[in-house]
């Protein structure tokens, strides 16, 4: 246990993004986190007194004492040191195992929608996040995003995590644990986000070639601006305004690009790939691979291969720069 507990000490110290995976924001986090210390400091103790006993013993009964050849007085049987070395540890599991039970009823409390807060699915596709809220006008449908989670704060989320392919992992070290999402099974993770900012997570189940890009970024925010985004993303993007961007959505429409994307408000509607209606509105492209800018995404579209080893999107170099220009004129303006 406590070579487990400093080896992830070491991994999450050495980790070199900005993610402190001790800085919890959620309750239920927190409370696993804490408990985490708590068995690191018996862990510690542990390997104090062994390493300790050990040390006097060697200086204690060292070479010398005894004529070569002859063995030192065997000891055996002393019930009571049994008793005391058996106890001792079985007491210890067992109120770990207890504080554990306690834990485990704190962060599944919400779990059932009778809880109220916020149904957001989770899914995990080859190789990208999509999230799917109830919409604020009809909860019956839908809003559709991809790779940025957006949550409010001081309410409860209810995360409802599943998978489109193969087994994928939601993990964001500082809302404190991680859920699989496993093809045809829902796990739910429900919490209260206490401060907002932005919390960087990823897929930590190897899921295929680009597994490392299944990048996450959570940006929890107050309620206020949680709705108008949410209002936001529920409308259609800006129409394209400027004759390069018109081009660039007929460009779009005429090429295969509608056979896995879905622009709200064109005839794109398809549900593969990433819904790109406020596409321009997010902060990175290929699910982190890359900040969402035209120079990214012009040789994110020319050779997606080249920027995201195993994605699954063709590439669209025979399009010509005419036509290139103008398909990122037209996403870009998708805010
Ligand atoms: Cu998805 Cu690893």
């Amino acid at each position: 246990m406590f070579i487990i507990s400093v080896l992830l000490v070491v991994v999450v110290a050495g980790c070199g993004r900005s993610v402190d995976s001790l800085d919890v924001v959620t309750p239920q986090g927190l409370e696993i986190s804490n408990f985490f210390m708590v068995t690191l400091v018996i862990g510690l103790l542990v390997c104090v007194l062994v390493a300790g006993v050990l040390a006097v013993a060697v200086a204690r009964f060292r070479g010398g004492r005894y004529p070569v050849g002859e063995e030192p007085p065997q000891v055996t049987g002393n019930r009571r040191l049994e008793i005391t070395w058996t106890l001792i540890p079985l007491l210890t599991v067992l109120v770990l195992f207890l504080i554990s039970l306690r834990i485990m009823n704190v962060v599944h409390a919400n779990d059932s929608p009778s809880a109220g807060g916020l149904p957001i699915q989770v899914i995990g596709q080859q190789f990208w996040w999509e999230y799917r809220y109830p919409a604020p006008s009809n909860p019956s449908t839908q809003v559709i995003t991809a790779n940025e989670l957006h949550i409010p704060v001081g309410q409860i989320v209810r995360l409802q995590v599943a998978s489109n392919d193969v087994l994928h992992d939601f993990w964001v070290p500082q809302l404190g644990w991680k859920r699989d999402a496993v093809p045809g099974k829902t796990n739910t993770m429900s919490m209260t986000v206490l401060r907002a900012g932005t919390y960087d997570g990823e897929c930590t189940n190897l899921c295929g070639i680009a597994h490392a890009w299944m990048r996450i970024r959570v940006i929890a925010e107050s309620e206020l601006q949680f709705q108008s985004w949410l209002t936001a993303q529920a409308q259609p993007g800006d129409p394209p305004a400027t004759p390069q961007q018109q081009h660039g959505q007929r460009v779009f429409l005429a090429n295969t690009c509608t056979s896995c994307h879905t622009v709200a408000g064109t005839t794109a509607q398809a549900q593969v790939g990433p819904n790109l209606t406020h596409f321009g509105s997010r902060f990175y492209l290929a699910s982190g691979v890359q900040v969402n800018d035209p120079q990214h995404l012009r040789a994110w579209l020319e050779n997606p291969q080249a920027v995201k080893r195993g994605v699954l999107m063709p590439g669209y170099a025979s399009l010509g720069n005419d036509d290139l220009d103008a398909l990122v004129a037209y996403l870009e303006a998708l805010k």
